[in-house]
């Protein structure tokens, strides 16, 4: 099965660029831009950081960002990963980006997204694998500041296909950033939001994102499953859930195993992806180790989660059905 799970063709939808800056290249990147760290080590750098839920966790995750300062700087953290990914099979991927954790460091957007974007199109040509940029706004900012990024981000509107929501959920609902969102929506962007998991109110929260913000997926979203007339609304719409079980293991009670198996089996379109891989030290294919391990899935189960993940994607219909040739073809294959 292990073999089975590497040679799936993938689909990571759940993925921030920055969870991705892997120890080592923080250490390169300070040693460039002459910055000085707290830790000696990489050893030393991992054996400080400890986190139990997703306010402790954002500490350190923001902390580390101090690195990336300039265009080349995420240009190598984005072909990183996107040469990581490649080794997993993941054949398409979007990749949020937060802006405003630069910009607010003094880090122009410009330098972010054009390194950023120069880093896909190389990796495109190169590596053979396919990505798009969700621009995240951090929900413990302002409106205010999450309104102006977004009017930042409209002349790249073409390099950007939708918008999100991260950051520390507590007391940060969606309608918090109501106007916002129609804007991004007006502008053509498409729509997701973190609902992060076992937060206060976190029915209530998804419940905004269908009713106010008319999200068109849902990032994490496990608790939809605690009210049944959300999961009725969910079928109908047929929006996806990009959840991340590993991430969940760090930040909540647990890797959210059992939740998964009850979405497939309610015909929920559930996908697995990685969130931060650097920090919860799995990429996709240890997420759906995970998730194997702890529910004995079937290739049929494993096959589903990436079908509903190419099928939930933000790409054309053409490009989508192309990928769930290539996946049938190898589940008739591998199966
Ligand atoms: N939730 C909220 N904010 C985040 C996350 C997450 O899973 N990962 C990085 N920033
Ligand atoms: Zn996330």
């Amino acid at each position: 099965m292990d073999d089975f799970i590497a040679g799936l063709p993938k689909c990571e939808l759940h993925l921030h660029i920055e969870g991705t800056l892997e120890p080592e290249l923080k250490f390169r990147l300070a040693e460039r831009n002459g910055i000085e760290l707290p830790h000696a080590t990489v050893e030393e750098a991992r054996a400080a950081y400890s986190f139990d839920s997703l306010t402790s966790f954002l500490v350190g995750y923001y902390e580390s960002m101090d690195v990336l300062r300039t265009e080349p700087d995420f240009y190598d953290l984005a072909y990183a990963y996107l040469a990581k990914a490649v080794s997993q099979n993941v054949r398409y991927a979007e990749i949020f980006f937060d802006p405003q954790a630069h910009t607010s460091r003094g880090v122009p957007f410009d330098i972010v997204i054009r390194g950023l974007r120069r880093a896909i199109l190389d990796a495109e040509r190169t590596l053979g694998i396919r990505a798009q940029l969700i621009m995240c706004f951090l929900r413990d900012l302002s409106a205010g500041y999450a309104m102006a990024t977004l009017m930042e981000s409209l002349p790249y509107r073409e390099w950007i296909v939708g918008v999100g929501l991260d950051s520390d959920e507590r007391g940060n609902p969606p309608v918090k950033f109501e106007q916002v969102f129609a804007r991004a929506r007006q502008e053509g962007y498409l729509l997701t939001m973190h609902c992060d998991v076992d937060q206060e109110n976190s029915v209530t929260h998804i419940r905004q994102c269908l009713d106010v913000i008319g999200v068109d997926r849902i990032d994490h979203g496990v608790n939809a499953l605690d009210d049944s007339s959300l999961v009725e609304e969910i079928q109908r719409r047929g929006l996806g859930f990009t959840v991340c079980p590993v991430s969940n293991g760090f930040v909540t009670d647990g890797i959210k195993a059992e939740e998964i198996r009850r979405m497939l089996d309610l015909g929920l379109r559930v996908t697995v992806n990685s969130d931060d891989p650097a920090y919860f030290l799995a990429y996709v294919t240890e997420n759906l180790q995970a998730v194997h391990q702890a529910l004995d899935l079937t290739t049929g189960d494993l096959a589903r989660l990436e079908q509903n993940a190419f099928e939930i994607s933000w790409l054309p219909r053409a490009v989508k059905d192309g990928y769930l040739a290539e996946l049938t073809d190898y589940t008739r294959t591998q199966g």
